[in-house]
């Protein structure tokens, strides 16, 4: 049974604790939060659990073995440097760290440290996220041409970190699990609307290996939650709605065709478009946040690296919100990775 403690116990923290508190192998011990009223609420909830104002009391306890951080993302690193000094193994909140430079400091670490030090990527662990890469990976969509991504809500803001540092680490955690591979450019534009001086919006395109394009949008100002992205293969094309009720993936029978059979006074070649079937395909639904957290158990127990959220993984993605960021603050520029 692993012993666990939660760092934050805002908006999300109490997922964690409910996770933790679920799973067969772990339970929640204490949890620490700065505001007394968080702590009840959470008390109220589980009323054995223990409560501290101050996360040292949490980090000095000896018979916490693993630590969950839910603390706003500018603590990040922070907490989960003093968490793995403590000794305890760590799971914190995507981002990582705000530079990339940070989580390989923090994996290299936890190596020292002989703990576990996994990121909160959590939608490597979405089941239908999972089908889809599987999708790829089979061959059936054929060569990747480009894919996009929606992720926006009106609210909830931040006061840390900007909407592309609060929404981006999800797709971008997204495309590298799905392309097998890291952006190596950026070019997105932001804009700071709502009078917060963070960007409450932004448009990012990111170039991946092979001429693969991505674009990701993610905003907090807008009317409608929408969570969708839409890949394209030059033999199939997928779109994920994580919100919708028929189920979460459509594959598109439908692709491109390059014919000189009818057309030859027009050119060379003629594009025919090729439409097959839709198909939803049966996918079983796990929680997310209970995977992720099962998953991180077990690497512990078993001291596997936990390879599908590791340091290197974190790393990453915060490369690549960087390269958004420097990119934004240049009006678009593109920024190589
Ligand atoms: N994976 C996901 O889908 C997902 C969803 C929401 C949030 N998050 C992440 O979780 C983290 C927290 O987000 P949130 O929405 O719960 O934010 P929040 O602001 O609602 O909660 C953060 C909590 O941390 C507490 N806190 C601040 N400083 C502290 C300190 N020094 N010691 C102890 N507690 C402290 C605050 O009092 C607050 O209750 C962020 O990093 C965010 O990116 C992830």
């Amino acid at each position: 049974m692993v012993s666990v403690g939660v760092i934050g116990c805002g908006h999300w923290g109490p997922n964690h604790i409910r996770v933790f508190s679920q799973l067969a192998n772990s339970r929640v011990v204490m949890c620490a939060d700065l505001d007394e009223a968080r702590l009840k609420a959470v008390k109220a909830m589980y009323p054995t659990l223990e409560t501290t104002t101050d996360y040292h009391v949490l980090l000095a306890r000896p018979d916490i073995d693993a630590v969950c951080i839910a603390a706003p993302t500018k603590y990040h690193y922070q907490f989960t440097k003093e968490a793995l000094a403590a000794g305890k193994h760590v799971l914190c909140e995507k981002p990582l760290a705000m530079t990339a430079a940070e989580c390989v400091d923090l994996g290299a670490f936890a190596e020292k440290c002989g703990k576990t030090l996994m990121v909160g990527h959590v939608f490597v662990f979405n089941s239908a996220i999972r089908w889809v890469k599987e999708y790829i990976d089979s061959g059936e969509l054929g060569r990747i041409y480009y894919a996009h991504s929606e992720r926006t809500n009106l609210g909830p803001f931040r006061y840390d970190v900007n909407a592309m540092w609060d929404l981006a680490p999800h797709d971008v955690s997204i495309f590298d699990y799905l392309l097998g591979g890291e952006a190596v450019g950026a070019a997105a534009r932001g804009l700071k609307c709502l009078g917060n001086k963070l960007e409450d919006l932004s448009f990012a395109t990111l170039d991946y290996p092979d001429g693969r394009l991505v674009n990701v949008h993610v905003s907090w100002a807008d009317p409608r939650k929408v969570r969708q992205i839409t890949i394209v293969g030059e033999k199939k094309m997928i779109v994920w709605d994580d919100l919708d009720a028929l189920g979460p993936v459509k594959l598109y029978d439908k692709h491109v065709e390059r014919t000189t059979k009818f057309y030859e006074s027009y050119g060379e070649f003629q594009l025919l478009s090729r439409e097959g079937s839709i198909m939803i395909p049966k996918i079983s639904a796990q929680e997310p946040l209970k995977a992720q957290g099962q998953y991180f158990i077990d690497c512990l127990e078993q001291g596997r690296p936990p390879l599908l959220a590791d340091a290197r993984k974190a790393a990453s993605v915060v490369r690549s919100l960087d390269a958004i960021q420097r990119s934004m603050d240049q009006m678009g520029a593109l920024v190589r990775i």
